[in-house]
């Protein structure tokens, strides 16, 4: 086993781990990112619409009213502290981001362009605000490169195609150590250092049909769980209205805020009937469930009524080819139409993950001991793996670029005080945990090896269990059992499915028998983390008995802030459930109290 020491490790190179690494490396801290695939495949380059700030400059906007639609967007369940937060540093932000070399697309006076998105208002609700700023409809691949530039620059340092295991804990209980798995060569590595972050992003493969990249199974979520800490708000998981159709990959909202319009099969443009003041530009939690029962009610589109059409034929094709040419290259690949001339067959699709690992507004990791919560001295995390909550019960479009570089600042420059205080542990570390993993994996390499290597698809048939299998087996569990729509009775179904597939985890072999560069092994330490977010899933959602945001109870249909005016933390430990309370207090502003949400 390789060793390594630094004093900060930070886990993922998505736009939130690089705005990170950046600040602490250019304050010589000695800094390394360890990430799953080489940076720039990070998920974050397929974020589209863009990244939202109040700068104004096509119609008059107030991060005030920012805040306003993020909260109410959150469906209350949002901390105000840290809302107020995000919003009041998206416009300066957004502003650095540019001079890191971000090249956004321009407005005829030459300032950022920006293009409204769902859930956008000015003066708290009243009329449709134009806040997102974009790069065509390739706002995370622009934003992605020029953050890793920038680290180029600096000299962090970069473990790439490297999965990390396991957190490691010294004889004190203090995180110390992690451990990753060097994917080419094969080789595991131990790296020590006093400040840890975690920015492993989402989890939508827990889902079948998602937008999200093959890598984004929730393994800083696992990690987190393994090291007996909590998951917060798990219940919370975002349909992206616009997936294609039976696909999944995302069509923008960009679409909807250039002037695209959702009809049903009878070319009707449902969305008025469910929010006739904003139309298509409602919360994506509102118009998911319209899609969903848009076709539930027998009006979807195609021979098995089974979708709904963007249309975006009305638009001007110039307009769509600068502003959109992203979406049209995807519908013309994956659906074979042209959204110039005809719609774009479009379905919910798995998005973003609301939830994750409780943080207070500078990154820091809490949980919850003897009734109070704590935040851990030098366990950090942020963006899509966090859960800060900026988001609540339904996060807004263009707000997700806009977490992962604020509180990728500003958790770097908490530990960068910290980082100068403290100094690495050389206790010895408790490695029972991560030694098992590494071993129960190795021996099913060893047991089933085949006499040459031949690749896992080779390898597959209709008798043998598989990692492939299960992994197929438990995302289509997720999205029977938790769906757009929920009831007891069928989250409850979900469970015993989960405890069959933990059981042929335990006893599943692995096909390919390569000792080094084995994506088999790789994928079955993924799958045991989305198995576990799995669990933390069903049981937070069974949990929460009211519909609030993206969780929509049929047998609870109401929002219930006498009763759940509160965030759920999930302990893997006998599948607990605690809570914590919302934070409706912000930081220097009046509080929004709870209002019925219509749009
Ligand atoms: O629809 C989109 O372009 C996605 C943006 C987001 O999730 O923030």
């Amino acid at each position: 086993m390789k060793q390594a020491q630094f004093d900060a490790v930070i886990i993922g190179a998505g736009g939130a781990g690089l705005r990170a690494a950046l600040q602490l490396a250019q304050s010589n801290v000695k800094v390394a990112v360890v990430s799953k695939v080489f940076p720039t495949r990070s998920h974050t380059v397929a974020a589209q619409g863009g990244i939202n700030a109040a700068l104004g400059n096509v119609s008059e906007d107030n991060w005030h009213w920012h805040m306003f639609d993020t909260i109410k967007g959150s469906d209350y369940l949002g901390d105000q502290d840290a809302i107020e937060f995000m919003c009041r540093e998206a416009v300066e932000i957004v502003r650095e981001l540019e001079h890191f070399g971000v090249p956004f697309s321009r407005l005829d006076s030459g300032k950022i362009y920006q293009r409204p998105f769902g859930g956008q208002s000015q003066h708290f609700g009243e009329s449709q605000a134009t806040r997102t700023c974009a790069a065509a409809d390739r706002t995370g691949h622009a934003i992605l490169h020029s953050l890793y530039q920038q680290n180029l620059q600096v000299g962090t340092h970069f473990f790439n195609e490297h999965l990390a295991l396991d957190l490691i804990k010294d004889e004190q209980h203090q995180i110390a150590a992690i451990m990753s798995l060097d994917i080419q060569t094969g080789e595991y590595h131990l790296l020590r250092a006093n400040q840890f972050l975690i920015a492993t992003g989402g989890a939508g493969q827990l889902f079948r049909t998602n937008t999200n990249a093959m890598i984004n199974t929730g393994d800083g979520l696992g990690m987190v769980l393994r090291a007996g800490l909590p998951l917060m708000d798990m219940e919370f998981w975002q349909f992206h209205p616009t997936g294609v159709a039976g696909k999944g990959m995302l069509i923008s909202e960009g679409a909807r805020g250039e002037g695209g319009v959702l009809r049903n099969a009878q070319g009707e443009a449902f969305m008025q009937r469910y929010a006739p003041k904003v139309k298509d530009l409602a919360s994506r939690d509102v118009v998911s469930r319209a899609i969903a029962i848009e076709i539930q009610q027998g009006r979807g589109c195609g021979e098995h009524k089974d979708y709904i059409e963007l249309d975006l034929t009305h638009l001007d094709p110039e307009m769509i080819k600068t502003r959109l040419p992203g979406i049209r290259d995807i519908s013309l690949t994956f659906t074979g139409q042209d959204p110039i001339n005809s719609p774009i067959p479009i379905h919910p699709s798995c998005h973003y993950m609301m939830g994750g690992i409780p943080t207070n507004l500078h990154g820091q990791v809490l949980t919850k001991q003897d009734g109070q919560m704590h935040a851990l001295p030098n366990l950090y995390a942020i963006g899509e793996a966090a859960c800060v909550s900026v988001h609540g019960a339904n996060r807004l479009g263009g707000n997700s670029l806009l977490d992962i570089v604020v509180f990728g600042r500003e958790a770097a420059r908490h530990m960068q005080q910290q980082t100068q205080l403290g100094s690495a542990s050389d206790l010895p570390l408790q490695m029972q945990q991560v030694e098992q993993r590494i071993h129960k994996w190795q021996r099913a390499l060893s047991n089933n090896a085949s006499p040459n290597n031949t690749p896992l698809s080779a390898n597959i048939n209709d008798n043998a269990d598989s990692i492939y299998l299960i992994k197929q087996d438990l995302q289509r569990i997720m999205e029977q059992h938790c769906g757009v729509f929920r009831d007891a009775p069928n989250l409850a179904a979900g469970l015993p499915k989960l405890d069959a597939l933990a059981e042929r985890l335990n006893k599943v072999g692995l096909e390919d028998s390569a000792q080094v560069f084995n994506l088999e092994r790789v994928q079955a330490f993924e799958l045991e983390n989305l198995l576990a977010l799995g669990y933390a899933t069903l049981h937070s959602a069974l949990s929460r008995q009211e519909s609030r945001g993206a969780h929509s109870r049929v047998d609870f249909p109401e929002r219930d802030d006498q009763a759940w005016l509160k965030h759920t933390l999930y302990f893997s430990e006998n599948h607990r459930i605690d809570d914590k309370p919302v934070n409706l207090s912000p930081l220097t502003v009046d509080g929004f109290k709870p209002k019925p949400r219509v749009y």
